[in-house]
């Protein structure tokens, strides 16, 4: 029988079972604890606990998740009653079992839920999580308070400071369930166990209660070892250290006094920059998937990869696309080249093997999808073929009349460019509808980001193909269009400008990596070049020099270094000294002496920069670039420039991306960055018209991500 729910509560439905009450949670995609939902379910407790012939309670979610958690969209709004802790107090408070039944999510705020119900059950393919702390958050609905006091300090820190997923077997180790179903089918096993604890006559069993906290000093020693390691480990970050002192409030004080600190530690993380930073990088990253074309057509097939070209990028990309069970055709210029192809994918594994991650049989297995030649024809039967050759558009010409020539009707065209005009590309062959770039970043089997680069005349079921490989490589897609350098690439070469302006100015490239990398990025721009190699930047610029504007800036030290072979890490020094194969450089005084050199050359007299005026231009100027790229549409939005930055270029994800922050801070004020720093060089720090608009109109970047 269907118990008629409040009007309030349509996404909690509540149905008898016998005696037990059947309380589903139904708010697609996820069943995310909107205030409906919540309202809901303290009505179906409130119901549960009023009615004399209801002795227990089943809750279960619809379609193919429990409770994903709280409802992410509303963080940073005013809140809603009831809260989701006094609802999950409610549960635990209601005088009848309550049995939560896990199937797929229970993240967050939905295994808090679970956690105040008094029995719990998951069945296989279950996630149980409490993955607040990638939000800037710590769990805030008693996840702090139970958690521990139901599997330990040690076990609970350990779920919560990683936010890890675990399945239901792992959860019934540690104690985090009471049971795993035997079959798939939720409701059959929720509604078994239900009828089995009925049949026992058990007891509400309240987690507050739960008694794993028992030793205390075990439970603080717990605390005091992961207080140190978080402090290590999560640098800049908020949330981590609150939730240490969250876990440890279970310890230490009585459970309502634990919640106390637990809800005002989780309004401070609420509050904090750094949430909104990563709950924009969520959202973000499930936005950039869904480009026009992936709406309107259907990928087409991918069962048979080629890549043309065996060196840095066609190697790693090969071990991308073999990680994910695809085989996979190399294409070399000749034996030896085809060789080492195979021995740089070799080597990928080889170290995986050494970290004893790897068995040697399982990459014997791996290699039989791996297929070499120097004959084209042997890509007659690829599906899709990625170019990975040298930059060079005679040479990618000359590889794509080929693939026009030896592949099948359909089969996408792809090259991994990180700077030619693919629409000239495509433009030279005889089917250009089917052409696309797949710029993938190094090294190609780790890095996440893959830039899908549009031409003209590309049909839109390519794109979508693109796309659908992306999601095979685990990749993060991000649509471009063509220009120089894409999104990334061409966003990178104004911000680097930038910083070879300082350093000519008077800022060392020591203080400058400094100062990016307190900022948080793992590394800074000179660092980068080291591990790079400095000679891929310098070819670049000098086969830019003959369009370079002879009216703008040109900073010469890289080239300096260059002329000296000094290309980095790999010739053991480059802006920094690699003494012995060492990859973390030490600064170099010759380095210097050569910037000094270059300062006299040019007619600078040096000054200093404070760290903070180091960020300040650094990130003026890829904000101001990142507009133009929106402006020009070769970004669909301003957060497809902050996932393209977050998962090609180390940008610290706890700030969003270049365009969140920027709107963090305020355009006006970078506007006004823009303007005074131009006073110095107009040429360079030209306001994009982009962030004049928005100024103008008092918008912000975030205003235009909803308009793809
Ligand atoms: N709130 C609001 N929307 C959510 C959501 C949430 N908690 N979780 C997912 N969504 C949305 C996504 O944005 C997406 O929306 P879209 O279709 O409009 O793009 C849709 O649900 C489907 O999500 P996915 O594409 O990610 O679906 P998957 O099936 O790949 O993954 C999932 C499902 C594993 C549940 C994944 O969505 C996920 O990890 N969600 C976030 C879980 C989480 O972080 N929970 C903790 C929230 S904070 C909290 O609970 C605080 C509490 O302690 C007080
Ligand atoms: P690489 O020099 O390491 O490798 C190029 C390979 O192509 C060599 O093995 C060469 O033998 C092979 N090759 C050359 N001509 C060929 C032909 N006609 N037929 C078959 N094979 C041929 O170069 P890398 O670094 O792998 O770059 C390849 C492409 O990827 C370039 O377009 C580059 O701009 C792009 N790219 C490079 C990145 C990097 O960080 N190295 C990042 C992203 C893109």
């Amino acid at each position: 029988m269907t118990l008629d729910p409040s009007a309030d509560a349509a996404l909690v439905t509540r149905e008898l079972r016998g005696k037990v009450l059947l309380v589903t949670i139904d708010h697609a995609p996820v069943n995310a604890l909107s205030a409906d939902v919540r309202r809901g379910l303290l009505a179906a407790i409130e119901a549960a606990d009023a009615d004399k012939s209801i002795e227990a309670v089943l809750i279960v979610g619809a379609g193919r998740n429990f409770i994903a958690g709280a409802d992410i969209r509303e963080f940073g709004k005013p809140p809603v009653p009831p809260s989701l802790p006094d609802v999950c107090n409610r549960i635990e408070a209601c005088t009848k079992p309550v049995v939560a039944a896990i199937h797929g999510a229970a993240l967050g705020g939905g295994l808090e839920v679970a956690l105040a119900a008094h029995y719990r059950i998951a069945v296989d393919g279950a996630k149980l999580g409490l993955p607040e702390v990638q939000l800037g958050l710590l769990p805030g609905a008693g996840g702090t308070q139970r958690t521990p006091r139901l599997i330990g300090a040690a076990a609970a820190l350990d779920l919560i400071l990683s936010g890890r997923h675990t399945g239901a077997k792992e959860a019934h180790a540690m104690g985090l369930v009471d049971r795993v179903g035997r079959s798939s089918d939720i409701l059959a096993e929720g509604l078994a166990y239900t009828h089995e604890l009925l049949a026992a006559h058990a007891p509400v069993r309240r987690t507050r209660d739960a008694a794993a906290l028992a030793d205390r000093d075990a439970s603080l020693a717990a605390v005091a070892t992961a207080r140190a390691e978080t402090a290590k480990k999560s640098r800049g970050l908020f949330s981590p250290l609150k939730i240490v002192e969250a876990v440890e409030a279970a310890i230490e004080q009585p459970f309502d006094g634990g919640l106390r600190l637990e809800r005002k530690l989780f309004l401070q993380c609420i509050d904090s920059p750094q949430r909104a930073g990563l709950i924009h990088a969520f959202f973000a990253e499930r936005e950039v998937l869904k480009a026009p074309e992936t709406r309107d057509a259907k990928p087409r097939a991918l069962d048979a990869i080629g890549v043309v070209g065996g060196g840095t990028m066609g190697a790693g990309i090969a071990v991308a696309v073999l990680d994910a069970g695809l085989p996979v055709t190399m294409i070399e210029r000749d034996d030896a080249s085809l060789a080492r192809g195979r021995a740089h994918i070799e080597k990928v594994y080889d170290g995986l093997i050494a970290k004893g991650r790897l068995s040697a049989e399982k990459k014997a297995q791996i290699m039989t999808r791996w297929s070499g030649s120097t004959s084209y024809d042997a890509l007659a039967r690829a599906d899709l073929v990625i170019e990975a050759v040298f930059e060079d558009l005679a040479v990618k010409q000359a590889v794509f009349a080929e693939l026009d020539r030896v592949c099948k009707a359909g089969a996408v065209l792809a090259t991994n460019t990180s700077y030619l005009d693919i629409d000239a590309l495509a433009a030279s062959i005889s089917r250009p509808a089917d052409v696309i770039g797949l710029h993938f970043f190094s090294p190609a089997n780790i890095m996440k980001l893959l830039e899908v680069v549009v031409p003209k005349q590309v049909r839109a079921d390519v794109v979508a193909t693109a796309f659908e490989l992306a999601k095979k490589l685990r990749k993060t897609p991000v649509r471009a269009g063509v220009c120089d350098g894409f999104i990334g690439n061409r966003v990178l070469a104004v911000y680097r400008s930038a910083a070879d302006a300082m350093m000519e100015d008077g800022a060392s490239p020591y203080q400058i990596d400094a100062a990016v990398r307190a900022f948080g990025f793992p590394m800074g721009p000179f660092q980068v070049v080291d591990l790079a190699g400095g000679d891929i930047g310098w070819a670049t610029r000098k086969r830019r020099a003959a369009t370079r504007n002879p009216a703008a800036r040109y900073v010469q030290i890289a080239d300096r270094l260059c002329e000296r072979g000094w290309f980095g890490q790999k010739t053991g020094r480059g802006f920094y000294l690699y003494p012995e194969g060492s990859r973390s450089g030490t600064p170099d005084p010759e380095v210097e002496a050569i910037i000094d050199a270059e300062r006299v050359r040019a007619g600078i007299t040096p000054r200093t920069f404070t760290d903070e005026e180091i960020v300040r231009r650094y990130m003026a100027a890829m904000i101001n670039e990142g507009a133009n790229v929106v402006h020009e549409h070769i970004a669909l939005r301003p957060l497809d420039v902050d996932v393209t930055f977050l998962y090609g270029y180390g940008f610290p994800r706890y700030r969003g991306g270049p365009m969140k922050y920027a709107d963090m801070i305020g355009l006006p004020k970078i506007l006004a960055d823009i303007r005074e720093f131009a006073n110095e060089d107009p040429l360079f720090w030209r306001a994009s018209p982009l962030l004049i608009d928005l100024v103008e109109r008092g918008a912000d970047f975030a205003s235009l991500n909803q308009s793809a």
